[in-house]
């Protein structure tokens, strides 16, 4: 059995009348501990691919087993259970909450499942300083260049110490030294913390640069 299971798993947009085939049987599995990089062409579906296998939209037929329990037959309750305590997201727009410091954005997810403040604010210290934002931590996003912000984004998908992470993108806007930082934070934290990751990018050389590399083709996920 692997960490997580993909099974036939097809996903299809209906809009003004006309059908579009996105995912079209896709399998794969994915073991605990694994850095795997998807590619692939604009509108090829990896962003679909992600929010399927993250919970955020439902698969037209198929699918998922993490550690053996069968995701797409979870009630809505169940499924929000999985996703808040298994899934951490990186989206390619950080979708920080502008009012709030960084420190408090990072805190925010534990906060709201009621972890004990103190714990949550230390937690969220100590991601922060992982990411080599210790000087940014009372700023507001607003306040923050777009690598940082994007540190930001990524310590606090990490906060609920997600079993799998799946980042979209997490360098898309950024400059290729900046996006090179992201990625060794993302092998560094893929070893420190064992967590799983899945990470779309366009960039072909930070793709080669992950243990596993897959490919969106078709509607299908290949090797690359
Ligand atoms: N909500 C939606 N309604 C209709 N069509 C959609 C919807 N979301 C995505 N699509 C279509 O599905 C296809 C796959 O989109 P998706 O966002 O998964 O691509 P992608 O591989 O992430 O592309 P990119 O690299 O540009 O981010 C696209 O052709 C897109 O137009
Ligand atoms: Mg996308």
């Amino acid at each position: 059995m692997a960490f997580l299971e993909v099974r036939n798993v097809y996903k299809s947009f209906f809009l003004h009348g006309k059908r579009i085939d996105v995912l079209r049987g896709v399998s794969l599995d994915i073991e605990q501990g694994e850095l795997v990089s998807l590619v692939g062409a604009s509108g090829a579906g990896k962003s679909t691919f992600l929010h399927v296998i993250g919970t955020l939209e439902s698969p037209a037929a198929g699918e998922m087993r993490f550690m053996g329990r069968p995701v797409f037959e979870m009630n809505d309750a169940e499924v929000a259970e999985f996703r808040n305590r298994s899934i951490g997201f990186v989206f390619q727009s950080h979708f920080l909450l502008p009012e709030f410091t960084a420190l408090e954005n990072v805190a925010m997810p534990a906060l709201i499942r009621r972890t004990d403040r103190a714990k949550a604010f230390r937690t969220a210290r100590e991601l922060l300083e992982r990411v080599g934002l210790s000087g940014r931590m009372e700023h507001r996003p607003g306040e923050l260049s777009g690598g940082e912000a994007q540190r930001v984004a990524l310590a606090r998908a990490l906060a609920l110490k997600p079993a799998l992470l799946l980042a979209d993108e997490p360098t898309g806007n950024l400059d290729p030294a900046t996006g090179e930082g992201i990625h060794q934070l993302l092998r560094d934290v893929n070893r420190e913390l064992g967590v799983t990751a899945v990470v779309v990018t366009h960039n072909e050389q930070l793709a080669r640069s992950m243990p596993r590399q897959l490919r969106l083709a078709g509607g299908r996920v290949n090797p690359a």
